[in-house]
């Protein structure tokens, strides 16, 4: 039977390796892209999730890391380094392990959630809490890569992005098309400029006739696209995409303008409730950052504006992809802190039980 071999197999056609290099893989990508019926309807479209929680670490970061930790490995790196808000630190933990080299990661500290914590600490990473945002620690690691026999990892690793551009690979041959148009969270705006490189890669060498227009969301109080600028004091409730300075800014742009797409921002509520209808009606629990996408279709098509004031609508019956990004297993602290655990408790008593559950 045929077993899934990784990203890099998968695409060596499409990316800057060989057969003769020494390819790494934890199983990374082969993601499911779910028909979600019920958001179709209420969005009047045909709506897909591709579920990056299904990736070895939990989230989407295994595609580009695996690549840049192969690059890394081959061009003969001891050890990589990384900022991160949690994912990242997760993934290069766990494909250092692999590579048999060391890791590094600097942490906002107090700003992880507890899950993506502890698979850096289970997977042997020197975890480095700095007293900043992950803006100030990016700063570091990009300082630390020029000074000391370190490799960086993070997205501005252009291996990162190569890795990434497979999730649109993987979307158009699941539809055996381009959707229409492809939603994503946005942080440090690696994803989003990865997703558009593979788009564009797919329809340039004729496999796909289309790209999509691309649509990117942040958390309203980490929305530096929408503010046109930087942002100093990010913050929200979504720690994975609460980033002032996206680091891919030029890329992201592009993405955006060339496909006629927008980025745009939904509060914290809207990104929990949206966390919320993906769990209880769709099936699928993502972590809170994951959940900007829908929580931006559902705004967009209430509101019929952007943030920007720019008036965009759902079109009917396009096909829209949506990526959420991280297992909501990550950080179920935040996920809990919503919700109203009051469980029915019990004694060890069939009648008991059956009374509990109304029957
Ligand atoms: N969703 C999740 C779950 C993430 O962890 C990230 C980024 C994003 C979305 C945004 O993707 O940065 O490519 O625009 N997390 C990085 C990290 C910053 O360190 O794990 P982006």
């Amino acid at each position: 039977a045929h077993q899934w071999r990784g990203v890099l197999r998968e695409y060596l056609d499409h990316l800057p390796f060989s057969e003769d290099d020494a390819l790494l893989t934890l199983g990374e990508g082969g993601t499911p892209l779910v028909h979600a019926p019920t958001l179709s309807e209420q969005l009047g479209a045909e709506v897909h999730i591709k579920v990056e929680g299904m990736n070895p670490t939990g989230s989407f970061k295994d595609r580009g890391m695996v690549s840049a930790m192969t690059k890394a490995v081959n061009d003969g790196a001891k050890v990589v380094v990384c900022a991160s808000t949690g994912n990242t630190s997760a993934s290069a933990a766990a494909y250092a392990t692999r590579a048999g080299i060391g890791c590094a990661v600097l942490l906002p500290e107090g700003k992880i959630a507890a899950g993506k914590m502890a698979q850096a600490v289970m997977h042997g990473a020197r975890l480095i809490a700095v007293q900043g945002n992950f803006d100030d620690c990016l700063e570091i690691a990009r300082k630390l890569d020029a000074a000391f026999p370190v490799e960086l990892v993070n997205s501005v690793n252009p291996y990162r992005l190569q890795g990434q551009k497979t999730g649109a690979f993987e979307i158009v041959d699941a539809l055996g098309k381009a959707p229409d148009i492809h939603v994503l969270p946005v942080g440090n705006a690696g994803n989003i400029s990865a997703y558009w490189m593979g788009y564009t890669e797919y329809r340039d060498k004729g496999i796909s006739g289309s790209v999509p227009q691309m649509w990117g969301f942040q958390a309203a109080g980490a929305a530096p696209f929408v503010a046109g600028r930087p942002i100093t004091d990010p913050e929200t409730v979504a720690t994975a995409i609460r980033i002032g300075a996206p680091a891919s800014w030029s890329l992201a742009a592009d993405a955006r303008d060339s496909s006629g797409g927008l980025i745009s921002a939904v509060s914290d509520e809207e990104i929990l409730e949206a966390q919320s209808l993906l769990a209880s009606e769709v099936g699928i629990f993502v972590e809170p950052a994951s959940a900007a996408g829908v929580a931006g279709l559902l705004k967009i098509k209430r509101e019929g504006r952007t943030a920007t004031g720019q008036e965009r609508s759902i079109p009917k019956d396009s096909v829209i992809t949506v990526t959420v990004t991280g297992n909501g297993l990550k950080d179920t602290e935040t996920a809990l802190k919503n919700k109203d655990l009051t469980p029915v408790t019990v004694p060890v008593d069939i009648n008991a039980a059956a009374k509990a559950m109304g029957l």
